[in-house]
């Protein structure tokens, strides 16, 4: 058994703590580096070469350090008893009961977790929170911690992740910052160093930064609302665009080159998706309702308002295009994933604009290159014969009436357009939910094209 300089444990093998470990792993193989999670499937997954998420370039980061540095198990005590720093990556949905359901988050996963720990350990140990928090979580997770009869002490700290998912490997090997937030104690610096430490191993050090411990918890939330509100704010302009003549893509490439303002997340969609923005935000609003700061409340919450507006009003689109009725017409869904480079369908804009096609009985085809599991188990509510389920866009597509872009998959721009075209009813639509398609090509091909904050190119 090699010797390890340091034991790092995470708990909760999902988005975050999979990736996150393994690139730990791979990039420090002083370190012995554990994750464990509760769902046995998840972890057999993670001990196959069939990973239980998709990420590009990460199985590979997992073959190079499984086995030799890195493990995935089941067994949480033993993991937490022979740890010294343990990251916490466990899920924080919205509340779905009680006080605060439908805003605040749910920390019942977060709290056994804690006390799993202090149950679990025998010395002294740093506990790091990965997972994104409510500010001042940090304070509670402390309290349960240090209440603990053994005279162990727990130096709980926040290094939030700040990775997005499509992206992930890339953004762990050279992240634009990595964030740790301590305590202003002797116990809390010292803790802060060995996990800057860690990080230090591949991650240039004025790129580490410090803080304190709510600041870094509010850092995360601040930074996942300042770029949705980014999405909203291109997304309300895009309704006013097609009101008018004004082209949206040509507004925000105007706007983003100033250099105050900056070109990225500036992409009007059918809406920002995945399980993080939303939740997050409402966490924001939330804890600003709580501190009776209504206003503030309110200006964060209309980010979500806009985005649900815009799902809506993609849908209203369709039908209104289609003669103002979409029933019992076949109507495909080029993707599903929130976004391209994932299977993840969390809070996907997908799932909504499937929802209210299949309300004005519309069959929905949805296709997918990665995320048809998920959308399966998203829609497994709907009657059968109303979805379809097609790996393959141009199956998908024949005899529809209409083609709706929900996900950037670089796959749907090369696909042959002339022949899905000739497969399809007339008269033929195409709703390009991400302005991804070139609009002019496949309106000369017939197709009646609707992009987002452009005009239309029809043929009536
Ligand atoms: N997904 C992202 O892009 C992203 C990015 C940054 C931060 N975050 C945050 O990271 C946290 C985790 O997100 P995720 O996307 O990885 O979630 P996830 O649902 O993919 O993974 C969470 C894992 O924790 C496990 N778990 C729950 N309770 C447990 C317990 N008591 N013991 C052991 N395992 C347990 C679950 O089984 C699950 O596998 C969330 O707070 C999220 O907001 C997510």
């Amino acid at each position: 058994m090699p010797q390890f300089a340091r034991r790092i444990l995470c708990i909760g093998a999902g988005h975050v703590g999979g990736p996150t470990m393994s690139v730990i792993a791979a990039r420090c193989p002083q370190y012995e580096v554990t994750v464990v999670d509760v769902n046995p499937e998840r972890v057999r997954a993670w001990q196959s070469d069939d990973l239980p998420i998709y990420e590009p370039g990460l199985l590979e980061v997992v073959r190079e350090a499984r086995g030799r540095n890195l493990f995935f198990g089941t067994d949480v005590a033993a993991a937490i008893d022979r740890a010294d720093v343990i990251f916490v990556s466990v899920n924080t949905p919205t509340k779905t009961f009680g006080e605060g359901a439908g805003k605040a988050p749910d920390l019942q996963y977060w709290e056994k977790t804690a006390r799993t720990i202090v149950d679990a350990s025998r010395a002294n140990k740093i506990v790091v929170e990965k997972s994104t928090l409510p500010v001042r979580t940090a304070h509670a997770m402390e309290r349960i911690l240090n209440s603990n009869r053994k005279g162990i002490h727990f130096e709980v700290l926040s290094n939030p992740e700040f990775l997005a998912e499509g992206t992930a490997v890339r953004d762990l090997e050279a992240p634009d910052r990595v964030l740790v937030g301590s305590h202003e104690t002797p116990e809390g610096a010292a803790a802060r160093d060995v996990v800057v430490e860690i990080y230090a191993n591949w991650v240039p050090r004025d790129r580490i930064i410090t803080s304190n411990v709510w600041s870094a918890e509010l850092s995360k939330l601040a930074a996942n609302a300042f770029l949705a509100q980014r999405i909203s704010s291109i997304n309300s302009i895009s309704a006013l665009c097609e009101k008018t003549t004004a082209d949206v893509a040509e507004v925000s490439r105007a706007i983003g080159m100033d250099e105050r303002i900056g070109p990225r997340f500036l992409h009007s969609s059918v809406g920002f998706g995945g399980s993080c923005f939303k939740k997050d935000i409402l966490n924001l609003v939330y804890i600003c309702e709580n501190y009776g700061l209504e206003e503030v409340a309110r200006y964060w919450e209309s980010v979500i308002r806009i985005n649900e507006y815009q799902k809506r009003r993609f849908v209203q689109t369709m039908t209104h295009a289609m003669f103002d009725t979409v029933a019992d017409k076949r109507i495909a869904l080029f993707g599903f994933a929130f976004k391209k480079d994932t299977a993840d369908t969390r809070e996907s804009p997908a799932i909504a604009v499937a929802r209210k096609l299949i309300e004005e009985r519309a069959v929905v085809v949805v296709t997918d290159p990665k995320a048809l599991a998920n959308a399966r188990a998203d829609l497994a509510d709907v009657p059968a014969d109303r979805i379809v389920f097609e790996e393959d866009p141009y199956v998908a597509a024949r005899g529809a009436h209409a083609i709706a872009i929900l996900t950037e998959w670089d796959a749907y721009r090369t696909l042959d357009y002339r022949a899905i075209f000739d497969s399809m009813e007339r008269p033929t639509f195409v709703f390009d939910g991400r302005n991804l398609l070139d609009a002019k090509a496949l309106h000369a091909i017939g197709f009646n094209v609707f992009p987002i904050g452009k005009a239309a190119l029809k043929h009536f």
